[in-house]
């Protein structure tokens, strides 16, 4: 047990949705009226290195300080500080260990810290600061705060110790906007060798009024690109762009809303439904890899598979053939997924809709 004590880390990642202003060039860019953000990071990076992801990183420690009250203070407070989430998983398989990310007694809910974490990263990495100023109206669809010149350094300053992220939003009197973030989904990486790092990330979503600027950090990220998510799939497929399947899922399941304000409104009305948390199961065939997701009949809520991967002495093809209950990834190849599911979303989530890559519904 000691080693995998060590290998789990939660986490927090945010998808970050404007509204596009002027329609795309390409059709697959008009699908829907938004973009989201995503980051690649660097090829020498420990996780998914040049994959394209979302902004977001580790939790730490100092996003759990009870300074965090002082910040908050007189506007919102323990226990719920102004949220309505549900904010734990709805699920109790598969249990985790984690190392300790957190400060023991700690008056800052774990919901909480996720969210300031998820917001300090969203900065480091991007230079989007998601600040809410204290004492001003809550806006429907928030901004992005606007760090002044002569504090951009700041941002290094965060980066090199995340405490100081408390500090600037008490120079800025500002609280992390924790309430612009809606809770959406939670994965946990799937097992792939033995002692291998290992991530339980909550995915936020959060829905902004006008297009922040971004300015990259160049060491955890290189490349920044606001895309639609059709966009962003047809990047994929054409080999333009790396994605990993957490993230092509939940970039097919945003393809089933084509306005924004659709999206904020399904975020809003299943505000405290909470999320599944997801450990997918790799089962390896005889010629190719899919990704078990709960709710499969091949799926096994069994603790074996938390540490080692399912396999089966048939090709892909025949599994795909038969069966009732499905809800799993096809990796077909380094940047050709399919999604299949039959099963019906629970906690009013919505899944994504069976896909077979772009090209072939042409
Ligand atoms: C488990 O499956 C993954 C594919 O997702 C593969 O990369 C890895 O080597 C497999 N691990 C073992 C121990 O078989
Ligand atoms: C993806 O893989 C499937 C299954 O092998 C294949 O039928 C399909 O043509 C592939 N798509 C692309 C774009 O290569
Ligand atoms: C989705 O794919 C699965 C498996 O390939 C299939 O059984 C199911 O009928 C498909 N659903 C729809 C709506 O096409």
């Amino acid at each position: 047990m000691h080693g995998s004590l060590r290998q789990w880390r939660r986490a927090a990642t945010v998808l970050l949705a404007v509204g596009r202003a002027h329609p795309g060039p390409s059709p697959a860019a008009a699908a829907e009226d938004y973009e989201i953000l995503m980051l690649q990071r660097t090829q020498s990076s420990g996780f998914l290195p040049g994959a394209h992801v979302f902004p977001g990183g580790v939790l730490d420690t100092s996003d759990s300080s009870t300074d965090w009250l002082q910040v908050f203070k007189p506007y919102h407070g323990p226990p719920g500080f102004g949220l309505t989430s549900f904010g734990r998983p709805r699920e109790s398989y598969p249990e985790v260990p984690f190392e300790s990310q957190t400060q023991s007694h700690s008056l800052i809910p774990e919901d909480v810290a996720h969210r300031i974490c998820a917001i300090r990263e969203t900065f480091e990495e991007s230079g989007v600061l998601l600040l809410h100023p204290a004492g001003a109206e809550t806006l429907h669809l928030p901004r992005a705060f606007v760090l002044p010149d002569d504090l951009a350094s700041w941002r290094t300053r965060v980066r090199e110790d995340p405490r100081q992220f408390l500090q600037l939003c008490q120079r800025l009197g500002c609280m992390p906007n924790i309430w612009a973030l809606q809770e959406w989904s939670n994965w946990l990486t799937p097992f792939v060798k033995k002692g291998g790092r290992r991530y339980d990330t909550k995915f936020y979503i959060c829905c902004l009024q006008e297009k922040p600027q971004t300015f990259l950090d160049m060491i955890e990220a290189i490349k920044c690109e606001w895309l639609t998510p059709t966009e962003a799939i047809k990047k994929f497929e054409d080999e333009e762009i790396l994605l990993v399947p957490p993230q092509f899922y939940e970039i097919r399941r945003l393809t089933q809303f084509a306005f924004l304000s659709d999206l904020h409104k399904f975020c809003l009305d299943r505000i405290s439904e909470g999320c599944e948390r997801w450990l997918p199961i790799t089962l390896l065939t005889l010629d190719g890899i899919i990704q078990l997701l709960p709710g499969d009949e091949l799926y096994r809520e069994d603790k074996d598979f938390l540490e080692n991967n399912l396999s089966i002495h048939k090709k892909t093809e025949e599994i795909m053939g038969k069966g009732k209950k499905i809800h799993r990834i096809v990796l077909h190849s380094r940047n050709n997924y399919s999604i299949h599911v039959t099963i019906q979303p629970k906690y009013k989530h919505i899944y994504p809709e069976n896909y077979s890559g772009f090209k072939s519904h042409l």
